[in-house]
């Protein structure tokens, strides 16, 4: 079977982990049952300078008749103050495709125990998801305004927004521990009582499952504290966004972390959690782990080639005990350098 990926290298470190991820999936593509048509967009930073616009309408035609998309980073100083800007692009990429369904996934390799500023008997056995609303919320919410001396935003959820942000949820605990912490500020936020109420309500069809809630400020807290304690976390957009780059501290790097984006009927979304690090960009030391287990998780997931998806994963691993880091996570191994370490892992006889 033939499939079309559209790929969105984006900016800063985007187009330099992208090549990873694609050097990746070229080497594991022998061993798929799927043949790959990749298809290059313009889209975010590069999307303004190139098409005119961050979301340019060709690239959004290209996404919706994908089988899949990879996205790499977008943003940057350069772009910050036009009018147009590379995470507006982001958000109505989002929004279009109805992407509501962020998948963050983090475990801890034992590679990386040592690494991680916290005790490694804190973080050894981590292995925890957070199922992130990405589609509604206040970064969509209107109205929404910025004055001189006033500025306000509107975080709005719609009862049916929460209730399939949180069937997704209990769809994936059913396959793993079968735990659900739903994390919300429903001590203060109204949109948040209306959240842990819908979750109690859908709970109710997951009678094999158990549902706990837990207030934003104190699950940062026991994030760090004891990670161990979760399983899966849903949570709403802008929780899941702090909550998400909190959960980087675990493994050590933010450039360890993959996600997918999931809508109930169109293609899915596969993209690093972290953005497009202008401060390391151009300099070919950005860890490309982020990139290479998203794709991973687009053969795993919009392609069920799971032992590709599998194997990908296990050489990234092995890479790791080889003792091959780059800069972030105290090494000195380049962008190319992992990269080729994990080719050369998958391509072994
Ligand atoms: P960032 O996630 O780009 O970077 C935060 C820190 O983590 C930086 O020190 C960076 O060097 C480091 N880092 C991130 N990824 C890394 C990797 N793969 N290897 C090594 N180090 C890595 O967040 P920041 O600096 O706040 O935002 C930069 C730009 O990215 C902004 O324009 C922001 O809007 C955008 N952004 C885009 C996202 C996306 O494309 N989905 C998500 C988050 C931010
Ligand atoms: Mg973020």
């Amino acid at each position: 079977m033939n499939s079309k990926i559209v790929i969105l290298a984006g900016d800063g470190i985007g187009p330099e982990i992208m090549d990873s991820g694609l050097t990746v999936l070229a080497a594991i593509k022998a061993q798929c049952s799927h043949e790959f048509t990749i298809e290059k967009q313009p889209f975010g930073g590069a999307g303004i300078d190139d098409a005119g616009a961050s979301l340019p309408e060709a690239t959004l035609a290209a996404c919706q008749t994908a089988d899949a998309i990879l996205l790499g980073a977008i943003g940057g100083p350069k772009w910050e103050k036009m009018t147009d800007t590379p995470e507006k692009g982001l958000l109505a990429l989002r929004k279009a495709l109805n992407l509501f369904a962020n998948i963050r996934p983090v475990s801890v390799s034992s590679a990386l125990l040592h690494l991680s500023p916290l005790k490694p008997e804190i973080i050894e056995g981590t292995d925890l998801i957070i199922v992130r609303e990405l589609s509604s919320g206040i970064y969509f919410g209107e109205p929404r305004e910025l004055g001189e001396t006033m500025a306000f935003d509107t975080a709005r959820y719609q009862k049916s927004e929460i209730k399939r942000i949180l069937h997704a949820a209990f769809t994936i605990a059913q396959g793993r521990s079968k735990k659900v912490t739903s994390v919300d500020k429903a001590n203060v936020l109204a949109s948040s009582k209306l959240w842990r109420a819908t979750a109690e309500e859908v709970a109710k069809d997951y009678p094999d499952c158990q549902l706990e809630h837990q207030y934003v400020d104190s699950a940062a807290m026991k994030l760090i504290q004891n990670p161990k304690a979760f399983d899966v976390i849903v949570t709403e957009n802008l929780f899941g966004d702090i909550l998400s780059d909190e959960a980087s501290v675990l493994p050590g790097s933010l450039g360890v972390l993959p996600s997918a984006s999931h809508s109930s009927d169109g293609p899915s979304l596969y993209e690093p959690i972290h953005g497009s690090a202008p401060d390391i960009a151009g300099k070919g030391i950005a860890n490309p782990i982020s990139m290479i287990l998203s794709v991973a998780m687009m053969l795993r997931q919009s392609f069920q080639e799971e032992a590709a998806a599998a194997a990908i994963e296990a050489a990234c691993d092995t890479v790791l005990k080889q003792g091959v880091f780059t800069s972030d996570l105290g090494g000195q191994a380049s962008t190319t350098e992992f990269t080729d370490a994990v080719v050369k892992e998958l391509t072994k006889k």
